[in-house]
């Protein structure tokens, strides 16, 4: 049985003082009332040490929102996966749209952050989605099929086991405008027959596909509800303790 996961994607929000706070709330809210799926909460680097022993890892898990493609070196400014590991982190997220657009992040470099993650035992939360134009123009199974052949094909199935893969249409993210639940079931279930096809049923039917863009208390339960939607990955939604946990709730 694949998991159900929400996870929370802090995106560079809340300084060090107002991360602990809300990964403390968090984590006496959900301890209070356990939730029906693994929540994992990744937030900027400079928090992981410091929120990894606040949080009960049987409640909440921990990741990050990035590594680099590097394992380590004279690299300025950047974090190795055995660094995020370090901290406690159990999970990273790669080849966010936000990455690869404003940073320029291609299938090659994605390639190399997921190979050395899934090396120091971190689950890689993979981000796909097509942008609006490539929507509109009807080629958005074309672009999400090449987004997982680019960055995932080359593993083996032991190593696919740790993926997680994210379904964010970039048009949904931080826009108010959510994909319908009948489009994200449309596109879930062609990224699940696209796993099949490269790794076999079994990984298909165990491989978490999480949704992202503009999830919130209000549309979860209806996207959550169609049975290629194993979760959600939540951006705006993830930094107020309630929302959150009006999406966790969606699985109740
Ligand atoms: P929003 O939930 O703010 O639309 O962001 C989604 C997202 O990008 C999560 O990675």
């Amino acid at each position: 049985m694949r998991k159900k996961i929400v996870a929370g994607n802090w995106k560079m929000n809340k300084n060090l003082q107002e991360g602990i706070e809300l990964a403390k709330e968090l984590n006496t809210v959900l301890s209070a009332d356990r939730p029906n799926c693994d929540v994992v909460i990744c937030t900027p680097f400079i928090h992981l040490a410091s929120v990894a022993p606040l949080l009960d890892a049987s409640v909440i898990g921990l990741g990050a929102e990035n590594c680099a493609d590097k394992a380590s070196g004279a690299y300025t400014g950047e974090v190795s996966a055995e660094m995020v590991k370090s901290t406690g982190a159990q999970y990273v997220i790669l080849g966010h749209s936000e990455r690869r657009s404003y940073y320029h992040e291609t299938p090659e470099i994605l390639k190399e952050k997921i190979k050395l993650a899934l090396a120091n035992n971190l689950k890689v939360i993979f981000c796909i989605g097509e942008v609006l134009e490539e929507r509109e123009a009807g080629k958005q199974n074309e672009v999400v099929k090449g987004q997982l052949e680019g960055s995932l094909f080359d593993l083996s199935a032991e190593q696919f086991s740790q993926i997680i893969l994210a379904y964010e249409p970039v048009w949904a993210i931080g826009t108010g405008k959510t994909a319908t639940a009948e489009q994200a079931e449309e596109m879930h279930a062609y990224i699940r027959g696209v796993i099949a096809e490269k790794f076999g049923a079994d990984a298909a039917e165990n491989v978490s596909i999480l949704y992202g863009g503009s999830c919130k208390p209000s549309n979860a339960k209806e996207l959550f509800a169609k049975p290629d939607v194993d979760g959600g990955l939540i951006g705006g939604a993830a930094l107020k303790a309630a929302d959150f946990k009006g999406i966790i709730d969606a699985w109740k």
